[in-house]
């Protein structure tokens, strides 16, 4: 800009952006990839890997590809919700058909970015409902870190509690019950509906009961995180148990945040749903209404492709019946890992007791170890895991899963 000829600099429109340093988990990956050693081992994100160590498409998946591309794909945009077909059939697979069908007008959907987006969108509408005064957000302690990010971006009270005892390595139940029962009525509870990350430690259905108990008694809303139904145990109905109890059972109201990165392998295609199972018809219609609103100022629509493949494999029981046999497989394989690591911890004597490996479920190994192992293992052995000691078990296989074993027991053999 020139005032009295001379040239006058604008101050940056972003000058009090902050430095943020990016997240942990993204920027190990990102070491990982530029490490050069041969032996290099990647147990930071959550991706699942095949026994060679590469990403896996799963056949399903792959048929699924075939069979859109042969009856011709189109690049057309969604409508704002989304894909009806594939909010259909998702709310009818996480609810199981016969609660489905029977509370098929109570039940409000929309076609979100992934997992995350799901719980962004879940937390926009909460937040629109219940504004000015937003209830708290309660987040187990430890969690998935984006748990904090989403909801306090969107201005929520997060309020942390204990889920993990350290001592025991196991579920901190007591904790867990009395934070429920002493609670704010309308807050908001984050349920991690299978596979908790990090820590890999599910309630028992019977304490789920008793979760859902306290939670109706006390008007506590269920918000469930189900990034992993059926990659957990690879029986889907199993993993959804604790969603089916609350909304049939417990005849609760419960928004669902599901994604498809992990138990479809379609990370990067962002495929994942919110479905609210309501009271009323009334709150579902208007509830699907805000939705729509809300989704139409922050994306307009959601991706296309990921949403037909997921809808495809849910529509044809051929192909959704590959689907569970790849859950199988894929849960399979991480759980002959687990025991595999657990074996060559034994044999290679690493101090301690590792009991609490084969305890744990799902994509991740919480191993206990000091930070200062985990640096070590990084830059002595190019192992690489989250500063917890949090272990994606699907970068093992029958190649490395000694090497890291016999790591660990020397690291901390010499601690
Ligand atoms: C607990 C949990 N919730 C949600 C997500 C959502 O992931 P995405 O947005 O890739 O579906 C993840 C992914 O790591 C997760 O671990």
């Amino acid at each position: 800009m020139a005032v009295n000829g001379t040239t006058m600099k604008l101050p940056s429109m972003f000058a009090a952006a902050p430095y943020i340093p990016a997240d942990p988990i993204f920027a190990l990956t990102a070491e990982y990839l530029a490490d050069s050693f041969p032996k290099k081992v990647n147990l930071g994100q959550g991706a699942y890997r095949d026994e060679k160590a590469q990403p896996w498409v799963l056949p399903s998946v792959a048929r699924s590809r075939k069979t859109i591309i042969e009856q011709g794909l189109q690049h057309e945009y969604l409508p704002i919700a989304g894909l009806a077909r594939f909010r259909s059939k998702v709310a009818e697979l996480a609810l199981g058909r016969d609660i489905y069908n029977s509370r098929s007008k109570k039940i409000a959907t929309c076609q979100t970015l992934s997992g995350t987006g799901s719980l962004h969108l879940a937390g926009l509408l909460i937040r629109s409902c219940q504004k000015p005064s937003l209830p708290k957000v309660y987040i187990t302690t430890p969690t998935w870190a984006n748990h904090h990010h989403i909801f306090s971006s969107l201005g929520f009270p997060c309020q942390s509690f204990r889920y993990y005892d350290p001592d025991t390595k196991t579920l901190d139940l007591d904790t867990y019950l009395s934070t429920l029962n002493s609670a704010e009525p309308g807050s908001i509870i984050i349920l991690h509906a299978c596979a908790h990350n990090p820590t890999g430690l599910d309630p028992t259905p019977e304490e789920w009961k008793e979760i859902g108990r306290i939670m109706k008694e006390r008007n506590l809303f269920p918000l469930f995180d189900a990034a992993y139904l059926g990659f957990n145990s690879g029986d889907f109905n199993k993993d959804a148990f604790a969603i089916r109890y609350f909304v049939n059972d417990l005849d609760m109201e419960v928004a669902l945040c599901l994604s498809f990165a992990k138990n479809m392998g379609l990370y990067g295609e962002r495929v994942g749903c919110l479905v609210l199972a309501t009271s009323t018809e009334e709150v579902a219609r208007n509830s699907q209404s805000v939705l729509e609103s809300l989704q139409r100022s922050e994306i307009s629509n959601p991706p296309a492709f990921g949403a037909k493949v997921a809808a495809t494999i849910l529509e044809d029981a051929g192909l959704r019946e590959s689907w569970f046999e790849d859950l199988r497989t894929m849960s399979g394989r991480i759980q002959s890992m687990r025991k595999m690591l657990y074996d060559g911890l034994v044999a290679n004597a690493a101090p301690g007791n590792w009991d609490h490996l084969l305890r744990q479920s799902g994509m991740f190994g919480f191993l206990g170890l000091s930070p200062k192992v985990v640096i070590e293992l990084k830059e002595k052995y190019h192992i690489y895991m989250a500063a917890n000691s949090r272990v994606s078990i699907a970068g093992l296989n029958k190649d490395n899963v000694e090497y890291v074993a016999k790591s660990i027991a020397e690291v901390m053999k010499n601690e």
